[in-house]
């Protein structure tokens, strides 16, 4: 008579396994966490606009910062290659800032210098990200995403003036 042979993993791989198992919990819970917790996702339809037309009315008709009161404020941008539309944003320090930025041709990117905002701009669709800029200073904004010879000469600035002006 044969021995029907005992099946036992080893006990490195059973370890791997379950070390496995915990990253997939663990990744599983970070994405659960970011999208239904701290709101993190992707622009929906809600944020879908036709980049053809997007600049003929509505608030990418004219550019710029809108003083919403009580230090809030709504940036409306438009980047085409190669500019930031506005080029320029002044701000009191502890403001409140909403960038809602579209493309009108192809992607670009938005990245505001020492903060954590850091967008795709692609058209179609609107961006939007909020900060609040405590530190007065210059904070420039670069587009990060390579598009056309322009590329480089693609950045703008925001200035954040101490409180009271200078
Ligand atoms: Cu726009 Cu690079």
């Amino acid at each position: 008579m044969r021995e029907t042979p005992e099946f036992e993993t080893d006990p490195y791989e059973r370890n791997w396994m379950r070390f496995s198992l915990v990253i997939l919990v663990v990744f599983a819970a970070g994405v659960a966490l970011a999208g239904f917790g701290l709101g993190f996702e992707v622009p929906g339809e809600h944020a879908r606009v036709d980049p053809r037309t997007v600049t003929d009315s509505g608030p990418f008709a004219d550019p710029g910062v809108r003083d919403l009161g009580g230090g809030e404020y709504d940036v409306y941008m438009v980047a085409r290659a190669w500019a930031f539309d506005p080029r320029d944003i002044t701000v009191p320090a502890g403001s409140t800032l909403t960038f809602h930025i579209t493309s009108v041709d192809v992607q670009h990117g938005f990245k505001l210098q020492d903060t954590n905002v850091n967008m795709q701009v692609v058209p179609g669709q609107v961006s939007t990200l909020s900060v609040t800029l405590d530190e007065p200073g210059t904070y420039p904004y670069i587009c990060h995403e390579f598009c056309g010879v322009g590329h480089a000469a693609m950045f703008g600035t925001l200035t954040v003036e101490a409180e009271g002006g200078e």
